[in-house]
C-alpha cells in the first residue's frame, strides 16, 4: 500500500446520484478484488474510502461511488485531467477460488462484486450475480455482469425492475442453487445472506480514519468477542465470523 496521485481519465454520472470515476495509476497492477482505496478529496481532511470495482488496465482503475454527503459531491465535481490523491489499495479483498460462485451485490455494495466476478470467470468458473437496488433508476453494472458472462438477476424494491423485493427473494423466486457466496451490501442484506447461507464471504463497511490498522476507528466484534479492524482485518471476512 503506498500513495500516489492518480490522474482522472473520467467521471460520470451513470446512475441516480452514482458516478463512475475512471483513474490512472500505478495502484492498479497491485490490486486484489474487494480491495478498496482511500480517495483524499479536495478541501477535506478525512479520506473517502472507495472500492475498486474494476482493473482494466495495468494502469487504470474504475471506481464506482455514490453521492451522499459533501465528500463524495465534491469528488463528482473533480474533472477529466484533475490529480487526485490515492491510498491503497488497502484490506483483504474477496479470494478467488477454483469453484462456481454466486455474488450478491446490494447498492453501492455492488462495484467491487464485478472486479470479484470478472477473476472467477478467468479461472472458467461460473458466475451468477444477484444485484439489489430501491429502484430501476439506482440500477448499476448490469450490462458490465452480463458483459463478463455473469448469469445476471435483479431485484428492486419497488419492483420497477427484476424480481420486486430483496436480493434474497430473487434468489428464491429464480430457484438459484449455487451455495459458495460472496456478498456486499447494506448490514441488513449481509445480515440475510448470513442467515441463508455458511459457505462464503461478505464485505463490511465502517466509519474508517487512517484505513491501515493503525487507529481503531472501524473495529468490529467478531463471535469470541475479540476486535477486528475492518480496514485492516477486512472488510471481506467469512461468514459467521463478525457479529452484524
Ligand atoms: C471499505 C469501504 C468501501 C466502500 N466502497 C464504496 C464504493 O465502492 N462506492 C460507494 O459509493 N461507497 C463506498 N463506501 C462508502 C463511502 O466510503 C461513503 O459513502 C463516503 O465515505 C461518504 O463520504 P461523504 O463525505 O460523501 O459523506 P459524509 O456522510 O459527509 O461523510 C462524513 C464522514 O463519514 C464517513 N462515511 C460516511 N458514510 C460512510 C460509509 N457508508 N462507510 C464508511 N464511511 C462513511 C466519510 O468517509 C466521512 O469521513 C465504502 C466504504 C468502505 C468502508
Ligand atoms: S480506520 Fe484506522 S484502524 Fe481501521
Amino acid at each position: 500500500m503506498r500513495t500516489e496521485q492518480a490522474l482522472i481519465k473520467e467521471n460520470t454520472l451513470i446512475a441516480k446520484d452514482t458516478w463512475k470515476m475512471v483513474l490512472e495509476t500505478t495502484l492498479a497492477g497491485e490490486a486484489e478484488c474487494g480491495q478498496f482505496v482511500q480517495v483524499q478529496v479536495p478541501d477535506f481532511y478525512l479520506r473517502r474510502p472507495v472500492s475498486i470495482c474494476r482493473v482494466i488496465a495495468e494502469d487504470r482503475i474504475v471506481l464506482v461511488y455514490k453521492v451522499v454527503g459533501e465528500g463524495t459531491k465534491r469528488m463528482s465535481e473533480m474533472k477529466t485531467g484533475e490529480s487526485v490523491d490515492l491510498f491503497g489499495p488497502l484490506g483483504h479483498g474477496f479470494p478467488v477460488e477454483e469453484r462456481n460462485v454466486m455474488v450478491i451485490g446490494g447498492g453501492v455494495g455492488v462495484p467491487p462484486l464485478l472486479e470479484t466476478a470478472s477473476r472467477y470467470i478467468a479461472k472458467g468458473h461460473q458466475v451468477t450475480a444477484v444485484l439489489g437496488f430501491n429502484d430501476a433508476g439506482g440500477m448499476i453494472l448490469k450490462d458490465e455482469f452480463e458483459a463478463l458472462g455473469c448469469q445476471t438477476y435483479i431485484a428492486t424494491m419497488d419492483g420497477s425492475y427484476g424480481t420486486k423485493g430483496t436480493v434474497i427473494d430473487a434468489i428464491n423466486a429464480n430457484d438459484l442453487k449455487e451455495t459458495f457466496v460472496l456478498s456486499c451490501g447494506p448490514l441488513p442484506m449481509l445480515k440475510a445472506v448470513s442467515e441463508k447461507y455458511t459457505d462464503g464471504f461478505v464485505s463490511l463497511e465502517a466509519r474508517m480514519a487512517c484505513g491501515m490498522g493503525a487507529c481503531m476507528g472501524c473495529v468490529v466484534k467478531d463471535q469470541e468477542g475479540g476486535s477486528l479492524r475492518v480496514c485492516a482485518d477486512g472488510p471481506v471476512f467469512a461468514i459467521g465470523k463478525v457479529v452484524l
